[in-house]
C-alpha cells in the first residue's frame, strides 16, 4: 500500500428539502454572492426562483449562460470581471458539473491580478480563492466532493483539469429531486462518467481488497440505479443512490493507498470534448471498451477476471482470457443498453483529426505514465478502434 494523504473539507448536506438551509450556511461565509448558472434548466424546474426568494436580504449578482464543457471565454472572464466589480464574497453556483467546474476557476481567478490562465495552465500556483457553495442538479461529475474543473479554451482545443484544494467547494447542497428533470441522454452520460471515474481508480497496481470492493460496489450500484432512473425519471431511491455514488466516485477516496492509475481514459476524452464538444460522459462510454481491448495482456489479466467475475458475475470457471474478454464485451454491452451512442462517427468525429488528436493527448496528458503506459502510437490506435 502506498503512502496516502487525504482530506475533503467539503460538507454534504443531502436529501430532499435540505435547501432550506442555504441562507444559513451561505450567511456564514458572506451576503454578496455570484449566483453561477447554466442555459436554463434551473429556470424550467423552479430553482432559480426558490432560491431568490431564500435569498432576500443577500445582495445578488448573476452570471448566467455557462455551457456545458465551460468555456474560459467568456465564461470564467466575466465571472472573474463580475466578482472583482462586485465585491464578491461568495460563490452560489446552481447546475450540473459544468457551472460548478466554471465557478471553481472563476474562485481562483477572482483572488488572482494577472490572467487567470495562468492559473489553469499551472504556470502560477493560486494563493486565495473564494468560497464556493453549491446546489447540485445533475449526478455524474463528482465535482462537488472535490477539488478539480474541467476548463475549454476553444480556440487552442484545451480542455484542461484544472486542480487544486483551494477549490474544494465550502458546502454542496445535494437534493435528489433535482435531478428527476435531468434528460435521458445526460443521465445515461452520468451514470457512464460515474463508472469510469470507478474503473479509472480500479484498473491499477497495489490496490486493496477495500478500494476494489469500494470501485465494485460504485459499480453495481450505478448500473442498477442507473437503470432505475432511466425507466422512472422520478424515482427518488434510484436517483438518490445514483448522486451518492456519483459524489464519492471522483474524489480519490475509491483508491487511496492505491499507485496512481493516471487517469487515461480521461486523458483521451478531454481532447475529444476540447476538440469536438462532445459530451464527456458519451466520449469516456465509447474510449472505455476500446481502452480495456488495448491494454488486455498478462499482466492486467487478473484485473479483468476480477472485474468480470466481481462485477457482471462470470463464471470464474472458465478460462481467465474468455472471462476478461466476457467482461470487456459486457461493459459495451452495458453502454449500449443505456442509450449511448458507441462510436466516435455517431457523435460527429470522423477519422480526419485522429493523429492530430493524439499528438495532443501524447505531449498534454502525461499517459506515459499511466497504469499501463500509453505512447502516442497507442493512443491512435484507441481512437481508430473507437470510430
Ligand atoms: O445548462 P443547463 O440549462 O443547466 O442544462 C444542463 C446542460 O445542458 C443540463 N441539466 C443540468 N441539470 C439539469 C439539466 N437539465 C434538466 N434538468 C436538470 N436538473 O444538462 C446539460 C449538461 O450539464 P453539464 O453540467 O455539462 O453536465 P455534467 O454535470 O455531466 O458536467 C460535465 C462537465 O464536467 C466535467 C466534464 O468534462 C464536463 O465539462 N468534469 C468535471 C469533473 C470534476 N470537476 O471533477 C470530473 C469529470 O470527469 C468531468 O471531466
Ligand atoms: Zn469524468
Amino acid at each position: 500500500m502506498q503512502n496516502f494523504e487525504y482530506c475533503t473539507p467539503t460538507r454534504l448536506i443531502f436529501g430532499q428539502g435540505v435547501i432550506a438551509r442555504l441562507p444559513e450556511e451561505l450567511g456564514r461565509i458572506g451576503k454578496k454572492v455570484l449566483l453561477t448558472y447554466g442555459g436554463g434548466s434551473i429556470k424550467k424546474i423552479g430553482l432559480y426562483q426558490k432560491v431568490l426568494e431564500l435569498l432576500q436580504g443577500f445582495e445578488i449578482t448573476e452570471l448566467p449562460g455557462i455551457q456545458p464543457n465551460p468555456r474560459y471565454d467568456p465564461s470564467v472572464l466575466d465571472g472573474v470581471r463580475l466578482c472583482k466589480e462586485h465585491g464578491i464574497e461568495v460563490i452560489l453556483s446552481v447546475g450540473g458539473g459544468s457551472v460548478l467546474d466554471c465557478s471553481k476557476a472563476i474562485a481562483a481567478g477572482a483572488c488572482y491580478e494577472g490572467d487567470p490562465w495562468d492559473l489553469i495552465s499551472y504556470k502560477v500556483k493560486a494563493s486565495k480563492a473564494l468560497p464556493i457553495v453549491d446546489i447540485l442538479t445533475l449526478a455524474a461529475t463528482g465535482c462537488e466532493y472535490d477539488c478539480g474543473g474541467v476548463i475549454s479554451r476553444t480556440e487552442t482545443n484545451d480542455k484542461i483539469g484544472y486542480i487544486d484544494p483551494l477549490l474544494f467547494p465550502v458546502c454542496s447542497f445535494l437534493d435528489p429531486t433535482y435531478t428527476f428533470t435531468v434528460p435521458p441522454t445526460q443521465t445515461a452520460a452520468g451514470i457512464a462518467d460515474a463508472m469510469n471515474h470507478s474503473l479509472e481508480q480500479y484498473f491499477c497496481e497495489d490496490a486493496t481488497l477495500m478500494n476494489d470492493g469500494f470501485c465494485e460496489a460504485g459499480l453495481k450500484s450505478l448500473m442498477v440505479n442507473g437503470k432505475a432512473c432511466l425507466k422512472n425519471p422520478e424515482d427518488y431511491t434510484a436517483r438518490a443512490e445514483m448522486m451518492f455514488v456519483c459524489t464519492l466516485a471522483c474524489n480519490n477516496i475509491m483508491s487511496l493507498g492505491n499507485s496512481a492509475s493516471g487517469w487515461p481514459m480521461h486523458g483521451i476524452e478531454h481532447a475529444l470534448s476540447g476538440y469536438y464538444d462532445i459530451t464527456h460522459g458519451e466520449g469516456l462510454a465509447i474510449i472505455t471498451p476500446r481502452w480495456m481491448q488495448h491494454i488486455l495482456s498478462e499482466r492486467t489479466l487478473p484485473r479483468f477476471v476480477k472485474y468480470g467475475v466481481n462485477v457482471f458475475g462470470i463464471n470464474p470457471a472458465l478460462p481467465e482470457m474468455e472471462i476478461a474478454q466476457r467482461a470487456i464485451a459486457a461493459t459495451h454491452a452495458f453502454f449500449e443498453e443505456i442509450g449511448i451512442p458507441m462510436h466516435l462517427r455517431e457523435v460527429g468525429i470522423g477519422p480526419e483529426r485522429i493523429g492530430e488528436m493524439a499528438h495532443h493527448i501524447a505531449v498534454n496528458e502525461g499517459l506515459e505514465h499511466a497504469y499501463v503506459p500509453l505512447t502516442e502510437k497507442d493512443i491512435t490506435q484507441i481512437l481508430l478502434a473507437s470510430m
